[in-house]
């Protein structure tokens, strides 16, 4: 249970604001478009948080927004009314139905074993429709994780502000996991700061193991290299899964 996705949740839009996305979202919603054999209407996102790649994916696709915090789930709602939201695990998820295509961004580093992570792309394999294809846009891979830091925030309504520093530390021992450490400071009237810190674990896989269990879920796999401005590598891989129908 990390601070960030549950009793913290309704300043996620002072760490993360929705306009940080709409770049990285265009790309995504042409990559989806272009996986798939007729153009994608209907699309099941897991782990989308605060539903900030969705409030610019909403305008081209019918979303299904899901993840495991009920009050992530409520800070989207409020962002994105339009969509529908369920909540569950990427692990376990599973709804009964079939969607054009299938969308995981940074909530995959939450997979932190090759269980974990081929049991999200079960669960992408099986709500996507023949044809379709699913998309996973991990932090990172193996092969060019750096120790990195970064900070933000934003100043919110009512005098409510946030500042944030994130420092992804390399794994020990060449294991599939990373840590991250946050370090929050809350401001809000009539309080004195607050400041708060805790760490997450994250996954952290090659590019053979990528291709290896795509392939073993049933997809026929592939990547591509998306620009960016934010990681000094200048760069990141994007898989895509094709379920041929
Ligand atoms: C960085 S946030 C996602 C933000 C999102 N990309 C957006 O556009 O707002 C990561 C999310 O992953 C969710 N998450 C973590 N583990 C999960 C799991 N096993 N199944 C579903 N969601 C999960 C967290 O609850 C959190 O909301």
């Amino acid at each position: 249970m990390t601070l960030l996705y549950h009793e913290l949740a309704d300043w996620w839009p002072l760490l993360s604001a929705p306009e940080d996305y709409e770049e990285d979202a265009e790309a995504y919603a042409l990559i989806l478009q272009d996986a798939c054999d007729t153009p994608p209407r209907t699309v099941l996102e897991l782990g989308s948080g605060g539903g900030n790649n969705a409030s610019y994916l909403k305008e081209r696709f019918a979303l299904t927004l899901t993840d495991l915090s009920p009050a992530m789930l409520d800070v989207s709602r409020r962002l994105n009314p339009e969509c529908e939201h369920v909540a569950g695990d990427m692990r376990t998820l599973r709804l009964g139905c079939e969607f054009d295509a299938v969308f995981v961004q940074d909530a995959i580093g939450y997979m932190v074993s090759e269980a974990d992570l081929m049991a999200c792309m079960q669960t992408a394999f099986v709500h996507c429709r023949g044809g379709g294809a699913a998309l996973f846009v991990p932090d990172y891979t193996a092969e060019v994780f750096r120790s990195s830091t970064y900070h933000g925030g934003y100043d919110g309504e009512e005098g409510r502000s946030l500042r944030y520093l994130q420092w992804d530390h390399a794994p020990a021992g060449g294991g599939t996991s990373y840590a991250i450490d946050f370090a929050y400071l809350l401001q809000e009237p009539g309080v004195p700061m607050r400041v708060l810190h805790e760490q997450h674990l994250c996954g952290l896989f090659s590019v053979d193991t990528w291709y290896r269990l795509l392939k073993e879920v049933g997809f026929e796999p592939d990547s591509l290299t998306l620009e960016t401005e934010e990681l000094e590598s200048g760069s990141y891989r994007v898989f895509v899964g094709y379920k041929r129908g």
